[in-house]
């Protein structure tokens, strides 16, 4: 279903090569690529699925992608070269009230991208992320994203282009942005390739039908995807473009689209020229930020991406607990993967002795979103939950894959593996919960696991939510007591606290424990505060003696099998872990 696009060693060949030198972990780069690629936030829902296969707006007759594509423009659209305001940074969100973004278009968007800002991904990278997805979903080409907008969180300057403008005042506006003449020409045409006009928003160009509460939409061009029928209906003299053939007073596509002559609109006329065109022109109105913030590379596909990291407490079977998943380009369905660790005390301690463990993944996902759809890649995620001996722990892990297709390889972070980077401080989600599921109150009830005698002077959280009802961010810390209530287990003692804050539907935490002598364990998570915290289900853990893996004297160590349990987590209201390290 998703074999589209390019012949699949040539797009491995590209995405690898351009991301070298990432190591895991890299909080921004991860939550960026996840989203970009797997179209979901980490508790599993899935904006995606909002836009995803070009979708109609329900009641209209128009996209959800072109919807987003127009939000997009109207809140760059602030920018002013000049001076270096305004620009892409969410402040759209609180400029709705204007004539200049009336339609309810901008309000049905603006209600699709509330819930999935995060603390590594701005509003604004999100309204990003919308139109490189209504873009590749409506079969047009697939626009770099990079990531790093900051959001303005306050109205910004006013300043989007009125339809009844004439041609000096568009060109000036346009000029104001950082476009020039011809650029004006194709970021609006490659804008108008979706969607349309409607009544009631715009009563002087179209009018209503015989039903006057209908939503009436007079499309751009003939069809709902990207594609140059924009520029060929216009060239032919065929176009039905509302705002070329209706109100000669609000006609601002026949003034922009011939403001050359038609030069650029016959450059970019076949479809080749128009993808190619529309590509680097949307990539410029992405880039189109306030000049105090950097935006980073173009986010590219990881070939292997680790996430889910946790190291916590199976409280069912009162034992420490790895769990982590780790996603493949498939090139077969023959494709395995197995897990091997190094315990971090006793006489194997980082593999002394080639003692390493193995654990066969509990269960696979298959993710997309219309970015790796459009690329033509199949993505499985493998996901690991593994019983660990709390006198033995983990250091570090890594995976060996088999493709299926003659080719196995260590996947191991470039040689540095998967490192655990402490185990005195974890979250412990199955004594963790949302409020409001229970009260229908905001914030969450967090329980740490603590290592018995460390004697922390102080545990807290430090939280963060974006996604919040007012559109703020939110950032306030917390702290745990000793819960005399939850008897030690497996090593380790129980601190549980509330966060009584609204912090939205998500929500990441940096749990954070300070020794006597100032030392301190920092262990992130993320989790979705709105939804509650869906806990892993009961675990079945089947301890199996094996022989070791590779390299190891066969059977002179343990291997451990976790089985399936976190897969059937990750549906609707499914909880990911995914460690955001600070
Ligand atoms: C001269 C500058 C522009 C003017 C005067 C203009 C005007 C308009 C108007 C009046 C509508 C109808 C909105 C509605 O009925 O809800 C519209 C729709 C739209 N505009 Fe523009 N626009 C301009 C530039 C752009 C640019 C640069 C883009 C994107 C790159 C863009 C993207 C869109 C999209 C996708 C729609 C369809 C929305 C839908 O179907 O819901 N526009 N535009
Ligand atoms: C959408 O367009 C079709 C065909 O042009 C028309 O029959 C239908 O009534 C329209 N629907 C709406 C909600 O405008
Ligand atoms: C843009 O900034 C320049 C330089 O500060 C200023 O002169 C100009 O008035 C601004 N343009 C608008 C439309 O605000
Ligand atoms: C869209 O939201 C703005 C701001 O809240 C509001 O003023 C406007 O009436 C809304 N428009 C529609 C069509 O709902
Ligand atoms: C756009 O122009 C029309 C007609 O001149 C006017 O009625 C409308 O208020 C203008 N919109 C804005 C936001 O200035
Ligand atoms: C507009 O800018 C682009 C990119 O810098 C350039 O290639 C093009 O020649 C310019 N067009 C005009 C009319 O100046
Ligand atoms: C540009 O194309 C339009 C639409 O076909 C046509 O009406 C117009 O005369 C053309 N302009 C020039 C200068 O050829
Ligand atoms: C097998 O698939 C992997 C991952 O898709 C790829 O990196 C490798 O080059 C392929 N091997 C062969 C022999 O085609
Ligand atoms: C895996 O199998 C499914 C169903 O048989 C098939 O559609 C898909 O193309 C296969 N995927 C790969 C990567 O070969
Ligand atoms: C501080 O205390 C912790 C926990 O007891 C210990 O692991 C660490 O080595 C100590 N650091 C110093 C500098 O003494
Ligand atoms: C949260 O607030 C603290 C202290 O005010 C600050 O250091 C930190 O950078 C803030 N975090 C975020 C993500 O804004
Ligand atoms: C201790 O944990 C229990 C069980 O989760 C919880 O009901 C109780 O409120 C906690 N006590 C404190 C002081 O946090
Ligand atoms: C445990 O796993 C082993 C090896 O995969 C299998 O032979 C055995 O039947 C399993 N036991 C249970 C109770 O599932």
């Amino acid at each position: 279903m998703l074999n589209i696009g390019l012949p699949r060693p040539l797009v491995l060949l590209c995405f690898s090569a351009l991301v070298q030198g990432y190591q895991w972990p890299s909080p921004q780069y991860d939550a960026l690529e996840d989203f970009l690629y797997e179209g979901a936030r980490p508790d599993g829902s899935s904006m995606a699925q909002l836009v995803s296969p070009c979708k109609l707006r329900a009641g209209t007759n128009t996209t959800v992608a072109a919807e987003w594509v127009r939000l997009v423009y109207h809140d760059s659209a602030t920018h002013n070269v000049s001076d270096g305001t305004g620009g892409l940074d969410g402040s759209i969100f609180f400029e709705l009230g204007r004539d200049e973004n009336i339609g309810s278009g901008m309000n049905n968007t603006l209600s699709d991208f509330s819930q999935y800002p995060s603390k590594y991904i701005s509003r604004a990278d999100i309204i990003a992320i919308g139109t490189v997805w209504a873009v590749a979903t409506c079969s047009g080409p697939v626009i770099p994203l990079r990531g790093g907008r900051l959001d303005a969180n306050v109205a910004g300057p006013f300043g989007v282009p009125n339809a009844s403008d004439p041609l000096d005042s568009l060109t000036n506006n346009f000029a104001k942005q950082g476009y020039n003449v011809s650029e004006m020409i194709q970021l609006v045409a490659c804008g108008h390739t979706l969607g349309g006009v409607r009544y009631p928003d715009f009563p002087t160009v179209v009018s209503a039908d015989s039903n006057p509460s209908d939503v009436v939409v007079a499309l751009f061009d003939d069809t709902q995807t990207f594609d140059h029928n924009i520029i060929t209906q216009y060239l032919a003299g065929t176009t039905q473009d509302p705002l070329i053939v209706r109100n000669q007073s609000m006609a601002s596509d026949r003034l922009v689209f011939g403001a050359d002559g038609n030069v650029t609109m016959n450059a970019m006329s076949s479809a080749d020229s128009f993808a190619q065109t529309c590509t680097t022109i949307f990539d410029k109105m992405l880039s189109t930020v306030p000049s105090s913030v950097t935006l980073t590379d173009p986010i590219e596909l990881l070939p292997v991406k680790v996430s889910g990291v946790q190291l916590t407490i199976d409280t069912a079977h009162q034992q420490l607990q790895l769990q982590a998943s780790v996603r493949l380009v498939l090139s077969s369905n023959n494709t395995s993967v197995k897990m091997y660790w190094c315990d971090r005390y006793g006489s194997a301690a980082n593999c002394a002795g080639n003692l390493q463990r193995l654990a066969s993944p509990g269960g696979s996902t298959t993710v997309s979103s219309p970015t790796s759809l459009a690329m033509g890649v199949t993505l499985k995620k493998y996901q690991f939950v593994v019983p660990v001996n709390s006198s033995q722990s983990v250091s570090k892990f890594w995976f060996e894959v088999d493709y299926g297709n003659g080719t196995t390889t260590t996947e191991d972070n470039g040689g540095a593996g998967y490192v655990v980077d402490q185990d005195q401080v974890l979250w412990v989600p199955s004594l963790s919960r949302g409020k409001n599921v229970l009260t229908g109150a905001q914030g969450v009830f967090v329980t740490a696991a603590v290592k018995t005698g460390s004697a922390p002077s102080k545990v807290y959280i430090s939280c963060f939510g974006r996604a919040t009802t007012n559109y703020l961010p939110a950032n306030f810390t917390y702290d745990l007591s000793l819960n005399s209530t939850l008897p030690a287990m497996a090593g380790y003692d129980f601190y549980s606290g509330e966060a009584t804050d609204d912090f939205g539907a998500t929500m990441i935490f940096d749990l954070v424990g300070v020794a006597g002598n100032g030392t301190q364990w920092v262990d992130g998570d993320r989790f979705s505060g709105l939804i509650g915290i869906a806990l892993p289900a009961q675990s079945t853990v089947n301890s199996t003696t094996q022989g070791t893996s590779a390299g190891g004297s066969k059977g002179a160590s343990a291997a451990v099998r976790g089985e399936a349990r976190w897969a059937v987590a990750l549906g609707a209201v499914g909880l990911l872990w995914t460690v955001a390290y600070l």
